[in-house]
């Protein structure tokens, strides 16, 4: 029984390509009966109909319903139902799970679906150089796992308040190019991680917060073209010890760099 189990747990960890049984292509598929050894049903899997879904289709599906949802993007030829998105030149994967999904510049016009969240292990989202209207979209606080952000050069607009709640694991994010407005959120110091902030030509058109002192591992902080309520360069900028690159032009700030 103990053998069964083995057996059982080296399929689903496999990779995603191995096609086991009667399975869809491109993903395993596991008899549930085949996992009465260990008595349940793994965190990983999902029962459906008597058969064990594997990760690797759940996360298909997932990307599948996203790409319909945006309108099936005609510049994404390769998602289909018979592959694994691990295959996918978009997608990337780590031990057979979808840990970034990169589309740049793919004529994306529609919002970022919340379902996007759905996919556990996401640690990067690349959407730069496409057409996403709105504000900022609050759905990926969802996605427990983001390290890298981009959604440079698209329409959002407004404030970015509260982006950052919830995603404290955060290292690099860029959101130059767009219509963001108002302040810089306090919220920014709850980013402990963060290393790279890229905000130029934005509307911003107020002021940064004293916050920004707790970015302790910032290197890189690009404000420039933003219309910031003129001011000096706060006196925090001058605890971010590892900052090395700090681009403010036209952003009217005065005095020197502290
Ligand atoms: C981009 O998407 C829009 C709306 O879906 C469509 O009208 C347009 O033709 C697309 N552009 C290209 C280059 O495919
Ligand atoms: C996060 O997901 C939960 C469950 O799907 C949902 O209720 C909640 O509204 C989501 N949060 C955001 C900020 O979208
Ligand atoms: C600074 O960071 C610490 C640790 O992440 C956090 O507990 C604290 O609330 C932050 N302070 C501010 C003002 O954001
Ligand atoms: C910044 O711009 C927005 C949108 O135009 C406006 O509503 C807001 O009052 C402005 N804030 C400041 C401080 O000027």
């Amino acid at each position: 029984m103990l053998f069964l189990a083995l057996v059982v747990i080296e399929w689903w960890g496999g990779d995603c390509e191995v096609v086991v049984g009667t399975g869809i292509e491109g993903c395993e598929w596991v008899s549930s009966e085949g996992i009465e050894g260990i008595g349940g049903i793994s965190s990983a899997g999902m029962e459906m109909g008597g058969w064990m879904l594997d990760s690797c289709a759940i996360e298909r599906t997932i990307l599948l319903n996203l790409k319909q949802q945006w309108g099936n993007l005609p510049f994404i030829q390769s998602w289909n139902s018979f592959s694994s998105p691990c295959d996918w030149p978009e997608i990337r994967c780590t031990n057979g799970r979808a840990t970034g999904i990169i589309l740049r510049n793919k004529n994306i016009t529609e919002k970022i679906p919340p379902s996007i969240c759905d996919l556990e292990n996401l640690a990067v989202i690349d959407l730069a150089y496409n057409c996403i209207p709105g504000e900022f979209p609050t759905a990926l606080y969802n996605c427990s796992k983001l390290e890298y952000l981009d959604l440079s050069q698209n329409y959002f607009l407004g404030p970015i308040s509260a982006v950052i709640d919830g995603i404290s694991t955060l290292r690099y994010i860029d959101l130059d190019g767009n219509n963001f407005n108002n302040d810089i959120p306090p919220a920014i110091g709850w980013l402990p991680e963060l290393q790279t902030l890229y905000l130029y030509q934005n509307e911003f058109n107020g002021t940064f917060p004293a916050e920004i002192d707790n970015l302790s591992n910032i290197e890189v902080l690009g404000m420039a073209y933003n219309d910031f309520v003129p001011m000096a360069i706060p006196p925090e900028f001058g605890k971010l010890k590892k900052l090395k690159f700090m681009w403010m032009s036209v952003t009217n700030l005065i005095n020197e760099i502290p």
